[in-house]
């Protein structure tokens, strides 16, 4: 295919869904919707994608921000053929074709796409409309085709007499047109139609009047083409779309035990043989590596994990760094900016924040560390604690290499502990301890003798 322009329609407030969030932002498998016919285009082969915009246009260009995608603006809503009119000024000398698809049809494969795309080609259409045949029309555009079985037209269900509304195939208002024909078409349509709207598929019926190639190339997997409209058809393209996802994981040597309650975003990476276990999300961005095992209620989001690493059941894990050979939970929460370096371990009940756990050390247990540099080999007694809060501000806590914390301490931030020092157990730390010293600071053990006495009758025995 030559090059080609795509303008996505996605200036539709969407009133089906009943919300306060413009449709096309609803997410499928972690993306707006409309981020699948954006990537679905790019894998056909095209460069330029303007998308129009109109309901909440500051929050769907907010969305598209890091994206190589230009805007336009339909200030009002005028129906599909004025929307893309809004495109124009991005088009103007444009000479190529211009693709149409659609923001609420997520569902599109590139595959079926380049297909389309190259049937225009090859026929040297000025129009052509991907069309399906459903036993269920309702509500969608008719395709019109003459005795000779020739395309001519297309008519909304709102503007169909009784005999056109048997037509089984229907508009999947995805269009491919020539840029200069699409343009001089689009001056001409009216809007005198049931709906006082500028119709798009308008412009098939100018093609015919001036004996110009038009065709609708029907293509058969109508879940493809279906549009999302409400929540219901949401839920079903999100289950679509996931299956989509954990397929493609499969194919590439992931071992997931059960898809039905695997979810795994669009964007996340996974190396080979890593095993999944059920009830796992794995959201946003994430990357991970290989030969890792996620076993039981883990959720990952945003985060880069290296390989062989061990989630154990039920941790959950945001926009940190856990590199190879790393081993945590069960239970574990790990908050955003962690970094956990090669083989440490952060054991059950175990929460970080905004901290760095050096290589091999270990917080096996029941902590809080946050704020905090670790270095290598150091080991975090039971119960240990940074206390990095003091109701204001945030300190830092530095805790050196080969550390050791006695259980139960409580490190009271800004504060530093040596390369080498312990801290023994129980202790509250509120001074920087040396390099190789042993801090203890709780109060001294004292034996009361003989406090049992025989007659004592509160449950001693006799
Ligand atoms: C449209 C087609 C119909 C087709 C169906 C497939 C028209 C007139 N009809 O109907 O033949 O079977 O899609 O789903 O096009 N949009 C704008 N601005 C507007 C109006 C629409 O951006 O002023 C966008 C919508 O956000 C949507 C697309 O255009 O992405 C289609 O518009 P919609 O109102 O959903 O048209 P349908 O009634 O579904
Ligand atoms: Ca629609």
């Amino acid at each position: 295919m030559n090059s080609f322009v795509t303008v996505l329609l996605a200036a539709g407030k969407g009133t089906r869904m009943k919300s306060g969030l413009v449709k096309v932002l609803h997410t499928i498998a972690g993306l707006p919707m409309m981020a699948y016919p954006v990537k679905t285009a790019r894998e056909a082969g095209c460069g330029k994608i303007i998308v129009v915009a109109g309901h909440q246009k500051q929050m769907v260009e907010d969305a598209f921000k890091n994206e190589d995608v230009l805007f336009a603006y339909q200030e009002e809503q005028l129906g599909s053929g004025h929307a893309v009119k809004a495109a124009e000024d991005h088009l103007r000398g444009f000479e190529g074709d211009v693709l149409i698809l659609c923001g609420d049809v997520p569902l599109l494969t590139p595959g079926t796409l380049k297909q389309f795309l190259k049937s225009h080609e090859d026929n040297k259409a000025v129009v052509s409309v991907l069309s399906i045949h459903s036993d269920n029309p309702f509500g969608y555009g008719r395709i019109l085709r003459n005795s000779a079985g020739d395309f001519s037209g297309i008519v909304e269900e709102k503007d169909a007499s009784d005999p056109q509304k048997t037509i089984k195939e229907i508009n999947t208002g995805i269009y491919c047109c020539k840029s200069r024909f699409l343009f001089d078409a689009l001056k001409k349509i009216g809007n005198d139609n049931m709906q006082g709207e500028y119709y798009l598929p308008d412009i098939v019926s100018i093609g015919v009047k001036e004996g110009r190639k038009v065709q609708a190339v029907t293509t058969d997997d109508s879940r493809e083409v279906r549009g999302i409209n409400d929540r219901t058809d949401l839920a079903e393209a999100e289950k679509v779309m996931r299956q989509r996802i954990l397929a493609r994981h499969m194919k590439n040597g992931v071992t997931v035990i059960d898809p039905d309650s695997t979810y795994i975003d669009a964007d996340v990476t996974i190396g080979k043989d890593t095993v999944i276990y059920p009830n796992t999300i794995l959201r946003g961005t994430s990357v991970i590596g290989s030969g890792c095992i996620i076993e039981i209620n883990c959720s990952v989001s945003n985060s880069v994990i290296g390989n062989n690493v061990h989630l154990k059941p039920s941790c959950v894990i945001d926009r940190t760094q856990a590199k190879d050979r790393v081993s945590i939970g069960p239970f574990a929460h790990l908050r955003p900016l962690s970094v956990i370096e090669e083989e440490a371990k952060v054991g059950n009940f175990v929460e970080v924040k905004k901290s760095r756990i050096g290589r091999g050390s270990k917080a096996s247990h029941l902590t809080y560390i946050g704020d905090a540099t670790i270095g290598r080999g150091v080991n975090i007694g039971a119960g240990t604690i940074t206390c990095n809060y003091d109701g204001k501000n945030k300190h830092l806590t530095v805790i050196e290499d080969e550390v050791f914390i006695g259980s139960n301490t409580s490190l009271v931030a800004p504060v530093n502990i040596g390369e080498r020092a312990s801290v023994g157990a129980g202790s509250t730390i509120t001074n920087n301890v040396p390099a190789k010293a042993l801090a203890v600071s709780r109060s001294k053990q004292r034996n009361y003798n003989n406090y049992y006495r025989s007659d004592d009758k509160k449950g001693n025995d006799k």
